[in-house]
């Protein structure tokens, strides 16, 4: 591994042109003599300058070419100009994935999950820290492993919740959330909790055969974003890939509020979790796309 982010560029193949000096979001490259050189060792290695080299004189070594080769579908590595891709197939990709409730026995091929992180990975992360950690639950044991973690704590969350004189003495303190808990999911979940020990029915991962949970190691410029525009990316690609999809919030609450459960699934107390991605073969389908709520657009025109 590289310990900083050069940038290598072949003064015997370089002609010159600039291209990567231009593109260089920080400055990091300069023409010397007529060749590119890297003048500073501020590069943040986002590849801009690799990919923009008519003659590829240009390499960035921290960049992995293996995050390239996707094993289930032929990734296209040609670049694509603005414009010059089909919108009306792209917005009905956006509109027709859907949270899917329903999932078939059927695994999840662990190569089409290792695809979907590289893919996730296209996503842009703030300073290209890309800082963001992937864990994979390959099989329905794996899942099925952390729903009684999971389970423990909101069992213990409700208990709490429950008590009206608990709830007050917090919010007297400033500590309005349990309150808020209570009013907005104690019910659902109380009910959830009765029906997984009644009937063993996962209302959490809604019997999802795979997961993939999504955060980031500490030292993000932004932590959140990088992890949640991976994840979209992942929502995405599954749809394409014949997989269903669904947030687990509640997984991502419980994580983040107890560190066993966290630990549970194998993510070091370090890291934070930002998503939790249930996954499988669905089984529902719809005949119509998403539709939303009307968005109240704003426009500021400047002074
Ligand atoms: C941050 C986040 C957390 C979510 N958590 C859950 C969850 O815990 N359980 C669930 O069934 N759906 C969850 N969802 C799915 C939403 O309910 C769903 O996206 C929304 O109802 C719109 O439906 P659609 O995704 O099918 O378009 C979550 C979605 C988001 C964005």
């Amino acid at each position: 591994m590289e310990k900083h982010n050069a940038v290598l560029i072949n003064q015997e193949i370089c002609t010159g042109c600039g291209q990567c000096v231009l593109v260089c979001p920080t400055k990091s490259l300069s023409l010397v003599g007529g060749k590119a050189r890297m003048t500073s060792l501020e590069s943040i290695s986002c590849g801009h300058c690799e990919a923009v080299c008519p003659v590829n004189a240009v390499r960035v070594p921290l960049l992995d070419d293996d995050m390239g080769n996707c094993e289930t579908f032929l990734f296209e590595k040609r670049w694509l100009r603005p414009g010059h891709f089909d919108l009306s197939r792209l917005v009905q990709l956006m509109a027709s994935r859907r949270s899917c409730r329903n999932y078939t026995a059927q695994p999840v091929e662990r190569a089409a999950l290792e695809d979907l992180v590289k893919i996730g990975v296209t996503a842009p992360s703030g300073t290209n820290s890309q800082l963001w950690t992937f864990t994979i639950l390959p099989t329905r044991k794996a899942v099925e492993s952390l729903i009684p973690v999971i389970v423990g704590f909101y069992s213990h969350l409700n208990t709490m919740a429950k008590k009206a004189v608990v709830r007050r003495g917090l919010k007297l303190i400033g500590k309005g959330e349990l309150d808020e808990y209570y009013r907005l999911y104690y019910r659902q979940i109380r009910d959830g909790l009765a029906e997984w020990e009644k009937t063993g029915k996962d209302r959490l991962f809604h019997g999802a055969t795979a997961a993939i949970i999504v955060g980031s190691k500490p030292g993000a410029s932004c932590p959140a974003e990088d992890a949640l525009l991976a994840t979209q990316n992942i929502l995405l690609a599954a749809h394409a890939m014949g997989l269903g999809t669904c947030l687990v919030g509640f997984a991502v609450a419980a994580m983040k509020n107890d560190p066993k459960v966290q630990l549970a699934a194998g993510i070091p107390g370090g890291e934070t979790v930002y998503a939790v991605i249930a996954v499988g073969h669905p089984e529902e389908s719809y005949l119509k796309v998403a539709r939303r709520k009307k968005v109240e657009l704003r426009y500021f025109e400047g002074e």
